[in-house]
């Protein structure tokens, strides 16, 4: 047994785990209130919001009928599971976190006369996503936030570490984590006032993702431990564009190409998803996904493709270079050709369940951005919401943890006993592997199902976590529990969820042919098993 280093225990007034948009959103608003520490298991810009092209939804002109319209495409892309009145505390406060944004010098796409260029993107009634950098959005955005946090007097970076268990006061209430290094000799406990977990969603338990290979729900998994409900996991979204080369890492095409007159054709050119939306290629993402599923499984031999060649080569590079210029790199000229195209895991409407505050059912904890479950993307996103969710939240955390702040609550405790690593999952030589359980997920936990499959699916998850033993864990060891109780907790929900949206479920193997698989959007007999 390797000898570990006893933890280095730091205190902070908040602690915020996880790099991405949410993290530094929720920083920036904590910063003028106390100490920040922001844990993170990457560089200084980590998780999936560094890698989101399309853009920021927004009420653009900020009217009444341009937040009537952003909150009803909202209410209606989540097919019935959205909560109104969260949907409109998000679309109402668009403008805020825009206005930051922009203070900030995020550098928004506009035209020669200064206006912002508008673009759209599925299910929306009308062009009002903006974007930075033609398809780079999320990096700007984030990069742009992390410059105005890093060097800040009260703010100190700390990585590369996981979280490995959240600490808690006698009183029950969350008072900071005690993380181990990603090489698994270091351990830090940090005791805060209050405990931010901004981790991003678990698409990379999927076996293809658009997500980087870290978002497999780590902290959603510790949290959950600690006695954090979740909450709607049953519903991921599987994004349709994704581009598929053998052996290569899936790689978003983003919706914006679609927005822009782009189609998805088969191998003779024919547009096929009119068959199934009489919005086509402009229908709900998870109507889109289904769409490619049913064609793959019903069509042997078809082969199905992006095609933007109505857009000029000048146009592309400045307006996709992220994507224009990877498919080149892997041999394909947009403004020429398709691009070959299969679905991937992309995002996750539940997690962590909070309120619109980010107040978890922990005292002490909260949680931001595609971690928790607000509830306002309902059983299927509308595209670019996460960029604002995270934003909105980020800001609507700080203003919650300012006004008990200012009540003289939410002090890091002087000292806590739980700061000691404990004895974790160790795994045998053979049993299911991180890969393994990514491919399980894809094939039992998909973007279609049958309740065998699920049946099948928790059976090995379940046989998996009954075979660890306890003992001194590693990283990787913790990582794969982690995983397995994640996977065990999706599992469960996909028995009992509401059958809509993304949640789709067919009665047999055998009925996946024939009937309209849009039907399940609107709710249909095929949904009901
Ligand atoms: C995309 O650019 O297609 C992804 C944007 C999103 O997830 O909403």
């Amino acid at each position: 047994m390797t000898q570990r280093n006893p933890p280095r225990s730091l205190s902070t007034d908040f602690l915020i785990v996880g790099g991405g948009i949410a993290g530094y959103q929720t920083a920036i608003n904590l910063l003028p209130l106390g100490s920040v520490t922001l844990v993170s298991r990457g560089s200084i810009v980590s998780g999936s919001s560094y890698y989101a092209q399309g853009g920021l939804a927004l009420p653009w002109g900020f009217g009444y009928d341009a937040v009537e319209s952003h909150v009803a495409d909202t209410i209606r892309a989540g097919a019935g599971l959205c909560d109104p009145a969260n949907v409109r505390v998000l679309v109402e406060e668009a403008e805020e976190a825009y206005a930051t944004l922009v203070s900030l010098g995020v550098p928004f796409d506009r035209d020669s006369a200064g206006e912002l260029l508008l673009t759209r993107e599925a299910a929306h009634s009308r062009p009002r996503i903006i974007h930075a950098g033609g398809d780079k959005t999320g990096s700007l955005i984030v990069k742009t936030l992390a410059q105005n946090v890093h060097g800040h007097e009260r703010f100190t970076f700390l990585t590369p570490f996981r979280l490995h268990r959240l600490l808690k006061e006698d009183s029950g209430r969350v008072a900071g984590g005690l993380f181990m290094s990603e090489d698994g000799q270091e351990w830090v406990s940090v005791r805060s006032g209050a405990t931010i977990l901004a981790t991003g969603g678990f698409s990379a338990l999927f076996a293809r993702t658009t997500n980087p290979p870290s978002q497999v729900g780590d902290a959603t998994a510790v949290a959950a431990a600690a006695g954090a409900q979740l909450e709607r996991l049953a519903f991921t979204q599987f994004h349709p564009t994704v581009l598929d080369l053998p052996g290569q890492v899936p790689f978003l095409l983003t919706e914006a190409l679609r927005g822009e007159g782009g189609h998805i054709v088969d191998q003779k050119g024919h547009r096929i998803l009119f068959r199934y939306h009489p919005d086509g290629e402009l229908a709900p993402r998870d109507v889109v996904s289904r769409a490619l599923w049913l064609e793959a499984r019903n069509r042997p031999g078809v082969k199905l493709f992006l095609s933007v060649v109505h857009l000029s080569e000048n146009y592309l590079r400045q307006r996709f270079p992220q994507v224009y210029f990877h498919c080149l790199e892997a041999g394909i000229d947009l403004s020429r050709e398709p691009a070959p195209i299969r679905p991937a895991a992309h995002f996750q409407m539940g997690g962590i369940r909070t309120d619109m505050d980010g107040r978890t059912t922990l005292s002490g904890l909260y949680a931001v951005g595609e971690v928790a479950s607000t509830r306002v993307h309902g059983a299927n996103r509308l595209a670019s919401n996460s960029l604002l969710e995270a934003l909105v939240m980020g800001n609507r955390v700080g203003r919650t943890i300012a006004s008990l702040r200012a009540e003289g609550d939410l002090l890091p405790p002087e000292a806590l006993e739980e700061g000691e690593p404990s004895p974790g999952a160790t795994h045998e030589p053979g049993a299911l592997s991180l890969e393994d359980l990514r491919i399980l997920l894809w094939e039992k936990a998909g973007i279609v199902r049958t309740e065998e499959q699920v049946a099948m699916g928790e059976e090995e998850v379940l046989a998996a976590l009954a075979s660890e033993k306890t003992g001194e864990t590693t990283p990787k060891e913790a990582l794969l529990h982690n995983a397995l109780t994640l996977s065990r907790l999706l599992f469960e929900d996909l028995k009992t969820a509401p059958r809509v949206g993304a949640n789709y479920f067919v009665e047999s193997r055998n009925s996946w042919g024939g009937s309209s698989p849009d039907s399940a959007h609107a709710g249909s007999k095929e949904k009901t098993v």
